[in-house]
């Protein structure tokens, strides 16, 4: 009865020993559990076949910004992926030359090169492919073919010692694919390291509590399950509504068969892949028509449609709170527009 007595005064303590260990051992052992699921993003993402290189990261930046090269002159990447919209447009879908309205939903070019393909419908495969495809994609420049497009780019005598320059010992380096390769060596380069990257590195204080609270939640929920990697997504495809038809949940007015129209395998209908959570706080509106407008909507509807939960409003506001930590600084070199090479097509561009 003593024991008893001597446990019953001295319990308070005791708890608030065990409280405090565990707190403690639950940061340590959140950094491993996050740290087996999640990676912080390398300094760039050239590879030996794309190469990150000056000449061409400073050719790339300037085609991107470039809109001479489309079929109305009206159209660049970075009409779509604005510096003033952290890379994205904010529209629910974009518009391409001659105001064709795309069918989904511009991304952040912001550590777009991480994923294992780009695309809401993984239809291209590297950052290089999707550039130079763009150049013919009507929904994109519009140009009826690769020869017009390039013509467009030698009328304008600035590029050609820059071509040069980036791809040397080539005979005739205006190419769409060196147009693929100079653009993809600079999106290789945009990428944003955020709080979060600094907490895997070890700061425990890169993170508050209410966003160390929420990514134990979103490991917890099952979010993880397919946002994960350095990108927190873009490591997969996934039905989108596998508990639910999505559109119920999202209002969205046409429902996207997703990778069925790439592929016309039934096992892909509806099937998008993993979005990239990097700057995510930072890119409304969400999913891959733009059809929900706000981030804590987007978390909700995600739990509900493919984990068949309902989160409270705590769970969603430290969610929330996690996702804010992977917004990072837009990179310098992207925030301002550079001073293109002069040279302008005489009459209206032709298609
Ligand atoms: C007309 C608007 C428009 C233009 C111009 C445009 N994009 Fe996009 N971009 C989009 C849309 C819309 C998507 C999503 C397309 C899809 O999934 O079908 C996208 C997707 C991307 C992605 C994939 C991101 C991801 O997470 O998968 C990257 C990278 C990208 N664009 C880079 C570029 C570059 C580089 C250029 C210039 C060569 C360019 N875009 C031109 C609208 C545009
Ligand atoms: C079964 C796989 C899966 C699970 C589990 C999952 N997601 Fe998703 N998530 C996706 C797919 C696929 C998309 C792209 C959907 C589309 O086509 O728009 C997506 C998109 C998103 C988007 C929109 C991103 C954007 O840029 O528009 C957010 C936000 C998101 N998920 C958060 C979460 C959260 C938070 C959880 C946990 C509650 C979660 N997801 C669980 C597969 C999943």
């Amino acid at each position: 009865m003593g024991h008893a007595g001597r446990v019953l005064w001295s319990g308070p303590l005791v708890m608030l020993f065990a409280v405090v260990t565990l707190a403690e051992a639950a940061d340590t052992n959140l950094r491993a559990q996050a740290s087996a699921l999640f990676a912080s993003l390398p300094r760039d993402l050239g590879t030996a076949e794309n190469p990150v290189t000056p000449e061409r990261v400073h050719l790339g930046r300037l085609l991107f910004f470039d809109p001479r090269v489309s079929a109305d002159g009206a159209v660049s990447c970075a009409r779509c992926h604005q510096p003033a919209l952290y890379g994205t447009d904010a529209l629910p879908t974009s518009i391409g030359a001659e105001h064709r309205t795309h069918p989904r939903h511009a991304q952040t070019v912001f550590n777009a090169a991480v994923q294992f393909v780009q695309h809401w419908r993984g239809d291209r495969t590297s950052v290089e492919d999707l550039s130079v495809k763009s150049l013919i994609a009507p929904l994109a420049y519009g140009n009826p073919s690769f020869a017009s497009a390039m013509a467009k780019l030698k009328a304008i005598p600035g590029y050609a010692p820059l071509f040069a320059a980036a791809f040397p010992r080539e005979e005739d380096p205006i190419t769409p694919d060196n147009w693929g390769k100079a653009i993809g060596s600079y999106m290789r380069t945009l990428l944003t390291p955020a709080p979060f990257d600094a907490f895997l590195q070890g700061d425990d204080r890169a993170l508050t509590t209410v966003a160390q609270t929420g990514l134990r939640t979103f490991i917890r929920t099952g979010c993880a399950t397919c946002h994960n990697g350095v990108g927190v997504g873009g490591t997969m495809y996934q039905k989108f509504g596998l508990m639910e038809d999505y559109w119920r949940a999202t209002g969205s007015p046409i429902v996207d068969k997703g990778r069925f129209d790439v592929t016309q395998d039934p096992a892909d209908l509806h099937v998008f892949k993993v979005a990239s959570l990097r700057n995510v706080a930072m890119t409304p509106p969400y999913f891959h028509d733009g059809s929900v407008a706000t981030l804590p909507e987007a978390v909700r509807i995600m739990a509900r449609v493919q984990l068949g939960r309902t989160l409270t409003a705590g769970e969603v506001t430290e969610i929330v709170a996690f996702l804010e930590s992977l917004t990072g600084p837009s990179p310098a070199d992207f925030v301002t527009a550079p001073i293109l090479p002069p040279g302008a097509v005489a009459s209206p561009p032709t298609r």
